[in-house]
């Protein structure tokens, strides 16, 4: 059997096009438009190309769009300074701050120091125990585990009664989204296990999953023999394991290889996400949505 792909790339065009409709109905019925900052501290070129692409999507979409971009040395209180002037600012509607940031800057006072309301990450400590209460409390998914669950709905693949093996538990991704995957709700009601470093038999959680969500940062981590036959797999893994050249433009980039062995894997599963391609490129498309939802409850119509 060869897997359905779940390509992430066509889904992003489907959820771009929406809020670009979105966005022009609400320019014209209530003459705003999302506004978005970006905060880059420093020049790390992994740092740079995530932040490019977010300012080339919200512009695409006819978002506002400031650029922040800091030295490497700024001070923790110029960039919390900064971080109020974003709160305070009405016609901004999300704030986000590029990680990692530079060692003299404690990161977790930055990302606490972000109106909730406009943290568009999902991150701030509010937005995380919003996302735990579910329902009607919830105002900002994490954008990668947000993307993950859009992809599994789009792809039909029924979550319902299902068991969902997370591998890994970050806070940006196993933690949300195993806790999202739990919640009482469309997309949801499934049965959850996490495991991690210390689990004693990863193999055998593995192979009950009906949808195996995994995000462990180790390149070909799961095996073919531990994917059930016709499992929804989701690979979140983006390890550089090399460098070549691109055919299209000839510079050196980076070659990505997912967390699970992708060619034997998608002659077992019965969907499978590519690396790259797969997940990769909603997490931007998520937080253009979240940035847009941030707008609707500034409005009062979200
Ligand atoms: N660095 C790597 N991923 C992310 C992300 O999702 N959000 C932010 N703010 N920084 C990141």
């Amino acid at each position: 059997m060869t897997a359905k792909l779940i390509k992430g790339t066509e889904i992003r065009e489907e959820i771009l096009s929406e809020i670009e409709e979105e966005v022009k109905k609400i320019k014209e019925e209530h003459g705003q438009v999302p506004g978005l900052v970006t905060i880059l501290v420093g020049e790390s070129p992994a740092s740079i190309s995530y932040v490019t692409l977010k300012i080339k999507t919200a512009n695409r979409l006819g978002f506002k769009e400031i650029q922040e971009n800091q030295p490497e040395d700024i001070s923790e209180e110029a960039l919390l300074a900064l971080i109020d002037k974003y709160n305070n600012d009405d016609s901004i509607h999300g704030i986000l701050v590029q990680l990692p940031l530079p060692k003299q800057i404690d990161e977790k006072k930055i990302l606490n120091a972000i109106d909730p309301d406009k943290d568009v990450d999902g991150f701030h400590p509010v937005n995380v125990g919003r996302l735990m209460i579910g329902g009607a409390e919830v105002r900002f998914p994490p954008c990668t585990p947000a993307g993950i669950q859009e992809m599994i709905i789009r792809a039909g693949v029924e979550t319902s009664g299902a068991e969902v093996v997370v591998v890994g538990r970050s806070n940006i991704v196993g933690k949300p989204i195993a806790n999202m995957m739990l919640q009482k709700a469309d997309g949801a009601n499934s049965t959850v296990t996490v495991i991690h470093t210390r689990t004693k038999d990863m193999a055998s959680h593995c192979k009950r999953a009906d949808i195996l969500i995994v995000a462990a940062g180790v390149p070909g981590l799961v095996k073919p023999e531990w994917i059930k036959p016709g499992a929804c797999v989701i690979d979140v893994g983006v390890n550089r394991v090399g460098e070549k050249i691109s055919e299209k433009t000839g510079k050196k980039i980076a070659i990505l290889k997912g967390d699970v062995d992708f060619d034997a894997a998608k002659e077992i599963a019965g969907s499978i996400t590519p690396v790259p391609g797969g997940v990769g490129p909603m997490t931007i498309t998520m937080l253009m949505k979240n940035t847009l939802k941030s707008l609707k409850f500034r409005l009062g119509i979200a």
